[in-house]
């Protein structure tokens, strides 16, 4: 029987300092285990799913948000048994901490885009002899790639490609129906409370329209992700930015979404 307190969480009762627990069925768990500073810089959502004596982290966040980050984990599980990393693209934010990570575990594997795998290692200091480097790389093509979990489920790495990044992928975890997006579903706030869940819808696509007219790359990137979406029994929408989408708020996001002129049709909507 699985329990979902993200479906009960309320922003005013939620501590950042906090692992929030978001759903727990078993062995199989999922935290939000993000940072909230209050500054200037974007705010990041990092998740935690633990499978049995493994943890797979996503998004782990930038350079400075690696101590808060392992902070949190070390509360639930040795850090050693972070055995995936996901990276929804390779932006600083998500990126930046990986060399710390591979530090505790040098065989954790580092699932990204095939198109990054040569760009992460700029994120490394590391000797530039032409040595062969030990990256352990779980390369994500266009066709996407399944993570096998025990009892036959799976985390289904599935390709979104310029939404922002031309090579972004969007994780969906089959035992939660959680699907974790990146920067698609983000929100940018302009005060410093802290929210994970949404308040009110009307505000909240206000906070969120900016972001995604301008960086999102076209009306035809999202279709091609509704697209593919379409079948997934998804329960939640767990981006890397902002607030959480529950229940109907799902499908209520991929529909506003994709009526929202983005990107390339939204700076030219008059060249044909
Ligand atoms: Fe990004
Ligand atoms: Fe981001």
């Amino acid at each position: 029987m699985a329990s979902v307190p993200l479906l009960e969480l309320k922003n005013n009762a939620i501590n950042p300092d906090d692992a929030i627990l978001l759903f727990d069925k078993g062995n199989h768990k999922v935290y939000w285990v993000g940072t909230q500073t209050g500054g200037d810089e974007i705010e990041c959502n990092s998740y935690l799913i633990l499978d049995g004596e493994e943890g797979y982290l996503l998004e782990p966040g930038g350079f400075d948000r690696f101590g808060p980050v392992f902070k949190k984990i070390c509360r639930l599980i040795s850090p050693k048994s972070i055995t995936h990393l996901f990276f929804s693209h390779q932006d600083p934010d998500i990126c930046a901490s990986f060399p710390s990570w591979t530090k505790w575990n040098e065989d954790v594997k580092l699932v990204v885009s095939t198109l990054w795998t040569r760009f992460m290692l700029h994120y490394e200091s590391r000797d530039l002899s032409g040595k062969a480097h030990t990256l352990n790389f779980l390369k994500v093509p266009d066709e996407g790639i399944s993570v096998p979990l025990k009892d036959g489920s799976r985390l289904e790495c599935i390709s979104a490609p310029y939404l922002h990044s031309p090579g972004n992928i969007l994780v969906f975890d089959t035992v939660s129906g959680f699907l974790f997006t990146g920067d698609v579903g983000a929100a940018m706030y302009k005060d410093s409370s802290f929210r994970l869940v949404i308040d009110d819808w009307t505000t909240h696509t206000q906070n969120m329209q900016g972001f995604h007219q301008r960086y999102m790359s076209s009306g035809r990137a999202v279709a091609g992700m509704n697209r593919k979406l379409e079948k997934l029994p998804i329960t939640a929408i767990l981006p890397q930015h902002g607030c959480i989408f529950r229940g109907d708020e799902v499908s209520r996001f991929m529909q506003w979404l994709g009526r929202l002129p983005v990107g390339a049709d939204y700076l030219y909507p008059n060249v044909a």
